[in-house]
């Protein structure tokens, strides 16, 4: 038996698909999967080029993995993810050990691509106009507790820094059937949670002949799956936050009351040359309209910092938004410029120390009131959704909150998959512990 080795970089989408090509070479095709790069027949890179340091990494593997090709030749490298869709052949003339090229959305073709290898000296293969990849996803018979899924692909909004919609093309979105039987797999298999994974997951549609399934329908159709309790969804853009979606806050309890909302800047100015396609005016409408019918909602966000010609009152700008909103954590970022994308084009002027210092302030603010945040649930009761062990302490368990903090707690592993109450006794920024309520009910 073969055995395949798979390492991974980048966003939730990434780690997805390394889920169904690990699933697809086991299963289908009988290939083992190993975790240690020196056991393996074939090595896989799964990659990112979000920002210039994600894609630097790559030629760096690639260069290690070339030692191993050299001690034994028939090692089959191939390369994956959003390096390799936007490089395409270029990664070949640079590394011309490398055996395959593939790309997010040819992924499922890989165990073909394996076969064909032998007989070719390199296989190009990382367009496709179809989004069939998930027609090969083989149901999970392992339990998970967590179902992440993915029901979109790809980004239509052309922000003018990010390279997402080049490398992962255009939206295209599952038959919400298709999504619905995953999840009610899982949830037979014991899942309680679902995540919604996409690059735009709320500008979801599927349209039928006289039957149009919005995200907010979606979310609808899920929480009627009577074994799921908990609904989460990464990514959300604020233009395609429309009423509906707000609406399903009010009403369906399932969707979580913790939100990662991404608003990149607090300055219109910069969102303009972000082409962001909204002002912070209608970014806090959102929010405010969301609090209105869920008080108890916590936000996050995305920032890129330093952005080309962002001034130091443009920054003021989003920390005043920061504050404002009280955001409970975020995922921020210096300006990466990304090769043909429209924003390499504008000029910038703003020392790198700068862009640094300006980074490190948001994020201490941002910690303050994480830190904040997680104070305000000492000594309370919260429900938590029970993992497993914990991986600082393999005696205690593991479960998070409804608002994604991890709860450590000493409790019975008859409660892994459960739904607990929790009594929160110490807290830092993220990990809180706590003390298992045994009186009130178990779900
Ligand atoms: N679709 C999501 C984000 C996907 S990319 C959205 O629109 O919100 C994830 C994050 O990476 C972005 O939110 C942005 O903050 C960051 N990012 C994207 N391109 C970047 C770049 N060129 N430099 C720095 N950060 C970037
Ligand atoms: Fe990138 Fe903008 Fe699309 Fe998000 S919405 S993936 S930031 S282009
Ligand atoms: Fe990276 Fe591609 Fe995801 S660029 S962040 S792996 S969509």
């Amino acid at each position: 038996m073969k055995k395949f080795f798979i390492k991974t970089w980048g966003c939730q989408m990434n780690e997805y698909d390394t889920s169904i090509i690990s699933n697809l070479l086991n299963k289908e095709n009988n290939f083992l999967l190993v975790y240690s790069e020196k056991e393996a027949d074939i090595l896989i890179l799964n990659t990112c080029s979000i920002r210039k340091k994600a894609q630097e990494k790559v030629f760096d593997q690639l260069g290690r993995w070339k030692k191993l090709k050299c001690e034994n030749p028939k090692i089959v490298i191939a390369v994956g993810g959003c390096v390799a869709t936007q490089e395409g052949k270029k990664m070949y003339q640079r590394a011309n050990y490398i055996d395959i090229i593939f790309g997010p959305l040819t992924l499922h073709k890989l165990p073909f691509m394996l076969q064909q290898i032998k007989k070719k000296k390199i296989i190009i293969d990382t367009k496709s106009k179809k989004i069939d990849k998930f027609d090969y996803i083989i149901p999970q018979d392992k339990k998970k507790i967590t179902k992440i899924i993915s029901i979109m692909e790809g980004c239509n909004k052309f922000c003018s820094f990010c390279i997402v919609p080049y490398t992962r093309g255009r939206e295209i979105h599952r038959f919400y059937k298709d999504i619905l039987k995953e999840i009610i797999i899982a949830a037979e298999h014991g899942a309680k949670e679902v995540i919604l994974l996409g690059q735009n997951v709320n500008s979801y549609v599927y349209r039928e002949k006289e039957n149009t399934v919005t995200f907010a329908k979606l979310l609808f159709l899920i929480s009627e799956i009577k074994k799921i309790h908990r609904i989460r969804f990464i990514t959300s853009h604020p233009i395609d936050f429309t009423e509906d979606i707000i609406e399903v806050y009010k009403y369906n309890k399932k969707l979580v009351n913790f939100l990662h909302l991404p608003v990149q800047s607090g300055s219109n100015r910069i969102l303009k040359l972000m082409k962001r396609k909204y002002t912070i005016q209608q970014y806090k409408e959102i929010i405010q309209k969301i609090l209105l019918v869920r008080k108890d909602m916590q936000f996050s966000s995305d920032f890129i910092v330093g952005f080309p010609g962002e001034t130091q009152k443009d920054f003021e700008k989003t920390i005043q938004l920061i504050e404002e909103i009280n955001f409970d954590m975020s995922y921020s970022f210096l300006y990466s410029p990304r090769p043909g994308t429209p924003a390499i084009k504008l000029e910038d002027n703003i020392s790198i120390q700068e862009k640094k210092k300006r980074l490190q302030s948001l994020q201490n603010i941002i910690n303050q009131q994480t830190l904040k945040w997680s104070q305000k649930m000492l000594n309370t009761t919260t429900m938590v959704l029970v993992e497993g062990p914990s991986k600082k302490d393999p005696i205690k368990l593991s479960g998070k909150t409804e608002n994604n903090r991890i709860v450590n707690f000493s409790g019975f592993y008859n409660m892994i998959g459960k739904i607990i109450p929790v009594k929160i006794t110490k807290i830092s920024h993220y990990q809180l512990e706590g003390t298992p309520i045994f009186r009130q009910f178990i779900y």
